[in-house]
């Protein structure tokens, strides 16, 4: 698939400058709290941006530092971008960081400027870790793959054999704490690793069973979540619906033990 060919090669573009950039100061603002974002950040946007208008001039774009920029919704497919998802990890040298691209073929847009109207079917999607020396990629109805090797979800079948993780968000951290707490009496453990896109990828490809996180953007699940529908993982909100883009929460598992993880959360 080509789209999904450009969108690898873009990524691993982006990667190579943020390994290369991250050899020099990194100028570090915040923009609300205990939520950062760096030169390196906006480098990686603008070269991924770039290369979107030279090979695809018709398609949208609704990439994390320009998001408010977003206008043409009259385009076929939109790239959604998150130019370094785990900023903090970035800007502390801890490698798990990554770069993630999503194309979504849109359904309706209802021509609104404002881009949470926006619903359709992901058709491609990219994490690459450059510190790690990952990438994990999926074509809708092709499969999941990681460093060109097909990758499969875990065979975990309860939740006493499953290992998770989550994250929490900048502002709001508390409300997370029953779930965490439950997930903990409950499964091996839990990690806090800081790249949901990431995390979803290990989901993907069976390093981790189980996955929630609350307050999450587009970029941050675009890809991740048809990398682990292709891999044959279960995606969904955290009560069990249609996964929403736009609705902030997640939760993602190998499947098998997706309905139990439904019911732990239930009144919480
Ligand atoms: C963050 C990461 C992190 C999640 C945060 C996100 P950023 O994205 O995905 O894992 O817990 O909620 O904001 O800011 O590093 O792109
Ligand atoms: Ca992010
Ligand atoms: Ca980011």
């Amino acid at each position: 698939m080509e789209i999904l060919q450009k969108a690898i090669k873009i990524a691993e573009k982006a990667g190579k400058l943020i390994l290369k950039e991250s050899q020099e100061t990194i100028h570090i603002s915040e923009k609300g709290t205990n939520d950062f974002v760096t030169n390196v950040d906006q480098a990686s946007e603008e070269l991924i941006i770039a290369e979107i208008h030279k090979h695809f001039p018709d398609h949208a774009i609704l990439a994390e530092e320009s998001a408010s920029t977003l206008t043409d919704t009259d385009a076929e497919y939109i790239w959604i971008i998150d130019p370094i998802d785990g900023t903090l990890n970035f800007t502390h040298a801890i490698p798990y960081y990554s770069v993630s691209i999503a194309v979504l073929k849109i359904q309706s847009s209802k021509h609104s400027k404002n881009y949470d109207y926006l619903s359709g079917e992901l058709i491609a999607g990219v994490v690459h870790a450059p510190a790690l020396g990952e990438t994990f990629y999926a074509a809708k109805g092709k499969g999941a793959y990681f460093n060109g090797q097909k990758i499969q979800v875990s065979k975990a079948k309860t939740l006493k054999k499953s290992i998770t993780a989550t994250g929490f968000p900048s502002t709001n951290k508390e409300m997370n704490l029953p779930y965490y707490s439950k997930m903990l009496e409950k499964t091996q453990g839990i990690r806090r690793f800081e790249s949901a896109a990431l995390d979803l990828c290990y989901i993907a490809c069976g390093r981790l069973d189980i996955f929630w996180e609350f307050s999450l953007s587009p970029w941050d699940i675009a890809a991740g979540s048809l990398i682990v529908e292709e891999a044959g993982g279960s995606v969904s909100d955290t009560n069990g619906n249609m996964l929403d883009l736009f609705g902030k929460d997640i939760l993602a598992t190998n499947g098998k033990v997706h309905k139990a993880t439904i019911a732990s959360f239930k009144n919480l």
